[in-house]
């Protein structure tokens, strides 16, 4: 098990998908799954901070992860895997991603997905805000994945052709900051993670970098 944690556009999904795919484990997108519930509520009309209809809404749906490329997000049968990354969504998802109950419905899915890759003797990288921390406390090697600002907001408006950069940044640091203050699994490195800033660097030089680090912790339980 490999968790890369870290704020909104340091690069975490592109990295821990091309990690994945090097080392032949399973991609476990955990934003993917609030986004999923956050969608499915604003469809349904739902208010995104009422605790009680949101556990009721998470407890209920199914998400799928359907390995890509490119990953798919199908929720109850239905392909969401566009509307998920639409400003709607990304505006309301960490007041959805700070009720406790919801948080708890989407662990268990989480961890659901790693024991089923553990069955069939396949690893996985998971990414997201709280991997290391509450998720996968025992992963094999954590990651914290940041970078300036600026670079953030520019790499998420060029993914989404937004030439906006000033809204996405104000979007993502109002994310950020909601993710950080919360009181359940707040945004923050493990005490154990390796923490890489990727400002300036290729997602070949950071993907470089987590690979010489798993490989390294490899070697060293090899060794013990
Ligand atoms: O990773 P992504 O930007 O798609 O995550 C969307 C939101 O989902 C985050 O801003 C955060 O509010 C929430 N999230 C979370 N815990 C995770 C993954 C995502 O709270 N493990």
């Amino acid at each position: 098990m490999i968790a890369i944690d870290g704020p909104a556009g340091a690069g975490k999904s592109t990295c821990a998908r091309l990690l994945a795919a090097r080392l032949g484990y399973r991609f476990l997108d955990t934003g993917a799954l609030y986004r999923a519930v956050t969608c499915r509520a604003l469809w349904n009309g739902l208010d995104p901070s009422d605790e009680e209809a949101m556990a009721a809404l998470a407890e209920r749906v199914e998400i799928t992860l359907v390995a890509g490329p490119p990953m798919r997000v199908v929720l109850d049968g239905e392909d969401v895997t566009a509307p998920i990354r639409g400003p709607a969504v990304s505006n309301a998802v960490s007041t959805v991603a700070a009720l406790p109950r919801v948080r708890t419905a989407m662990v268990r899915q989480q961890r659901a997905f790693a024991a089923a890759a553990l069955r069939d003797g396949t690893g996985v990288v998971a990414e997201g805000r709280d991997i290391g921390t509450v998720v996968f406390p025992d992963a094999d090697v954590k990651f914290f994945l940041d970078a300036d600002p600026r670079v953030r907001a520019e790499r998420r408006a060029k993914e989404r052709g937004d030439g906006d950069v000033a809204s996405v940044q104000r979007e993502i640091e109002a994310r950020d900051k909601m993710d950080t203050e919360r009181d359940v699994a707040p945004l923050r490195a493990a005490d154990d993670a390796v923490r890489i800033d990727s400002t300036g660097k290729s997602e070949a030089d950071v993907l470089a970098e987590l690979e010489r680090a798993v490989a390294a912790r490899a070697k060293r339980r090899g060794g013990n």
